[in-house]
């Protein structure tokens, strides 16, 4: 897929990234909060929080200096900790709290503290920590600047998955906050082993709020009945929001947590699966139903032999139907689980519910038999397992790891697509749509966009969709980007490339490529994202006769290109589409046929062009570069290939370099010396405008004084000279597109 750098960074004013990036030079985001109600992103940061108004973060902003309380930074200093990147106060909590305030913690130098911010009414731009608020944030906020970890607040309650110690070793499921008294898990390997949490959300069982329950996504460490070696799964905790804890048991204990484990696997022949264990993020997709958000998970390989991520897609009615299941059961730790197959004390553990006789309306009444029952079956026999039994994305050969997933379900012309964005370790964000085809169960995913957010290869670490806005926030350590969903306009101005692209954002309206609109005349849209055949889509689009590659040779912009025989020589061409196929034609003179190019050792075909190792006179003609995709073709490049003759060129350059000012073809050599730099950009510049009678005039100026020089036979000499100054200076550099195939260029000969 191509590669380009993202819009964001044209987007945002050099004010607004440095903005982003915080006065005291680094941000160190931590932690987002994107606020559609006041229409403002709040940013944590190290010993910094930011507030933003989406509309004008240019020129409104606000920001809170919250350093470590007085003396904890030295503390953390001299218990080894790094004072630059360690003992610093990084927010890592940040959630709205009231109608007026957010809740805000933060490391504080591995002391945490948590305090409220004042955000003020819709309308207002307020701002401020009310120091009063700030309180020891121990089981609210991990000690550790970065890490897994993950909270929710639910009606006032803060809950937090984290490890709640200095030295790390204490890792727990926390509620806090609130009236009622805190809640834990008890610290047993059975409950969490070396935890790494992914996230926390509240989703609620129906209507009735006593019945609200919170997931908790991690993965942890098993350790089998039969080996010593640990692996890695991931898990889904559940615990009901009314849990209080027993009375003589589990006192001030999670008395309803149960886990199971989440398989995203891929069938493999002989029933050999290939399981992606490692859970990296979770989105949840909320639909009208509020109880059935539909889950995505991202997951990745922990095998050393193969390198993956899947995305996977979890409905709660599976996952409810796991935890009403057998709970799982082994004697000792030297047997293998099964199914627990005895009787179940009553009331079910894991279960609070309004509709539980009145004597067990809060789990303090329940018998001590089922909170020790509890207590010994926290797993749950049978894994949840993913919709179809199948990933609906995986993705194998990249060259980095999938991080964060994002997911916006796109009304689009032909129905409802989802599109998936996704964060890698490197500073870039993928966005691919999956299409179910029709004919069987299978998928076909189509990435449509690369985009390289931040131009270090930073990890993305949280992504915020904001629909109403049509933006996608980026996270990193570098700071946070704004993003657009579609820039559809980048597709090209013909519909048959508005239709190749298939991004279910866009579509053609009849004279552009533009954001689909459910509302408007459907007379002009043009989109097919399952089947994206232009051919059909846009007959009626005036474009039959070029657009749809019956010729367009004729038509095709041409370029020319000089190349010195026996020297190596690139002819560039990238298809617009990542999923196009490219065929290359040479029509030679005297010859009017345009035959396909033959490729062998001499004559390669890249992804990026084609390559000659070694140039021949009888290579010259006219290059077309075409790309077939769907159907339909292109005629994407021209290129007059001229070869000139080691003859002429050593005649030119008899083993001097270029900028020998005694040698050059002048009957009086009277140079002007130049910068070589402000030639070749000159020279640049004049190829491109085809106009080879002001490049002869250039060069005889340049050359020859400031006098014209006109001789019949020159213009030949001339060309080898620009050959020759190009040849050996330029290198294979990316350039944007206006730039491309304009100039002769030096291959790297692979
Ligand atoms: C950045 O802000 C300063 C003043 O704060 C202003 O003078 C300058 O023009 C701004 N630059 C850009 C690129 O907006
Ligand atoms: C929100 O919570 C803060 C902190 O407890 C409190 O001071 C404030 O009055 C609350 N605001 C509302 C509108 O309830
Ligand atoms: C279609 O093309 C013809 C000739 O090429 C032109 O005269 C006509 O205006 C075009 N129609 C539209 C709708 O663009
Ligand atoms: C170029 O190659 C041809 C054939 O290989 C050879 O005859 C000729 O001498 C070469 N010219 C130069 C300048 O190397
Ligand atoms: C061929 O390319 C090399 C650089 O790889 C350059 O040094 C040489 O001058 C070129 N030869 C001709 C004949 O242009």
């Amino acid at each position: 897929p191509r590669l380009r750098l993202s819009p964001a960074w044209e987007l945002l004013s050099t004010n607004r990234s440095v903005l982003f990036f915080g006065h005291r030079g680094f941000l160190g985001f931590r932690s987002l909060y994107l606020d559609e109600y006041r229409d403002r992103l709040f940013i944590g940061g190290k010993d910094v929080l930011y507030s933003l108004l989406l509309d004008r973060a240019n020129t409104d902003a606000k920001e809170i200096y919250w350093p470590p309380l007085p003396g904890q930074t030295e503390e953390c200093f001299q218990k080894g900790k790094d004072p630059g990147t360690d003992c610093a106060n990084y927010i890592r909590v940040l959630h709205p709290y009231n109608r007026t305030h957010l809740l805000a913690c933060g490391t504080g130098a591995f002391h945490p503290i948590c305090a409220f911010i004042y955000v003020g009414h819709r309308g207002e731009h307020t701002f401020s920590l009310d120091p009063a608020s700030v309180d020891p944030g121990r089981g609210r906020c991990p000690h550790e600047p970065s890490g897994a970890f993950a909270s929710t607040l639910i009606g006032g309650e803060l809950y937090t998955g984290l490890t709640a110690d200095f030295l790390g070793r204490d890792p727990g499921i926390f509620r806090s906050m609130g009236t009622r008294s805190a809640l834990r898990t008890e610290v047993d390997q059975h409950l969490l082993n070396d935890p790494k949490f992914v996230a926390a959300h509240m989703i609620p069982d129906n209507d009735d709020r006593d019945n609200d329950k919170a997931y908790f996504f991690f993965t942890e460490k098993v350790v089998e009945a039969d080996s010593k070696e640990h692996t890695i799964v991931s898990r889904v905790v559940r615990v009901c929001v009314n849990d209080a804890g027993g009375q003589r048991v589990l006192v001030n204990k999670w008395s309803t947590f149960n886990k199971a484990r989440l398989v995203c696997s891929v069938p493999g022949p002989g029933g050999i699966d290939t399981y992606f264990d490692e859970l990296e993020d979770i989105f949840l997709l909320r639909t009208k139903d509020g109880k059935s958000p539909e889950i995505y998970a991202l997951f990745s390989t922990t095998s050393h032999v193969f390198q993956g991520s899947a995305v996977c897609v979890y409905r709660m009615a599976d996952i409810r139907e796991v935890f009403n299941g057998p709970f799982a059961h082994r004697e000792s730790p030297h047997h293998h689980w099964g199914a627990y197959e005895g009787r179940v004390p009553y009331p079910r553990p894991g279960v609070v519910s309004s509709s539980l006789e009145l004597w067990y309306s809060t789990t303090k009444d329940f018998p001590d038999e089922v909170l020790h029952f509890a207590r010994a079956h926290p797993l749950m026999y049978k894994p949840v397992y993913a919709r179809h039994r199948r990933p609906l994305l995986v993705m194998t050969d990249l060259p980095h790891r999938l991080r964060q997933l994002v997911v916006d379900r796109v009304e689009a012309e032909d129905g409802q697509h989802d599109v998936l964005f996704l964060g890698t370790d490197a500073g870039s964000v993928l966005k691919v749509v999956v299409l179910q085809k029709t004919s069987s169960s299978t998928t076909e995913e189509i990435v449509l966009e690369e985009l390289q957010v931040f131009k270090v290869p930073v990890p993305i670490t949280q992504m915020e969709i904001s629909v109403k806005r049509q933006m996608l926030y980026v996270g990193s350590s570098l700071g946070v980007a704004q993003v657009q969903l579609h820039q559809c306009e980048t597709y090209g101005t013909a519909c048959a490339e508005c239709c190749l692209a298939r991004d279910p954002y866009c579509t053609w309206d009849g004279s552009a490529c533009t954001r689909y609109q459910p509302s408007s005349k459907r007379r002009y849209r043009r989109q097919d994202t399952r089947h994206s055949n232009p051919a059909h889509q846009c007959l009626d689009q005036n474009l039959t006769g070029e657009r749809l590659g019956v010729d367009d040779f004729e038509s095709t912009e041409k370029k020319v290109l000089y190349g010195a025989e026996n020297n190596s020589t690139f002819l560039e061409c990238v298809p617009r589409s990542p999923q196009a196929s490219v065929q290359w034609f040479v029509q030679r003179p005297p010859d009017e046929q345009r035959d396909e190019v033959k490729t062998d050792d001499r004559i390669l075909q890249t992804e990026q062009g084609l390559l000659f190792r070694k140039l021949h006179r009888h290579d010259a003609g006219i290059y077309y570069c075409k790309t077939l995709e769907h159907g339909f073709t292109q005629t994407v490049a021209k290129t007059a290939l001229e070869v000139i003759a080691s003859e002429q060129l050593a005649h030119t350059f008899p083993r001097e370099r270029w900028d020998e000012p005694s040698r050059l073809p002048c009957p009086e050599p009277r140079l002007v010396p130049q910068a070589p730099k402000a030639w070749f950009k000159d020279i640049m510049h004049l190829i491109s405008s085809h106009n080879l009678q002001r490049v002869e005039e250039y060069c005889t100026r340049l050359w020859c004084g400031s006098r014209p020089y006109h001789r019949k036979s020159k213009l030949a000499q001339d060309k080898h000279a620009l050959a020759g100054v190009d040849v050996g200076k330029k290198g294979r550099t990316a350039k944007p597109h206006s730039e491309r195939s304009r100039v002769p260029r030096q291959a790297v000969a692979t």
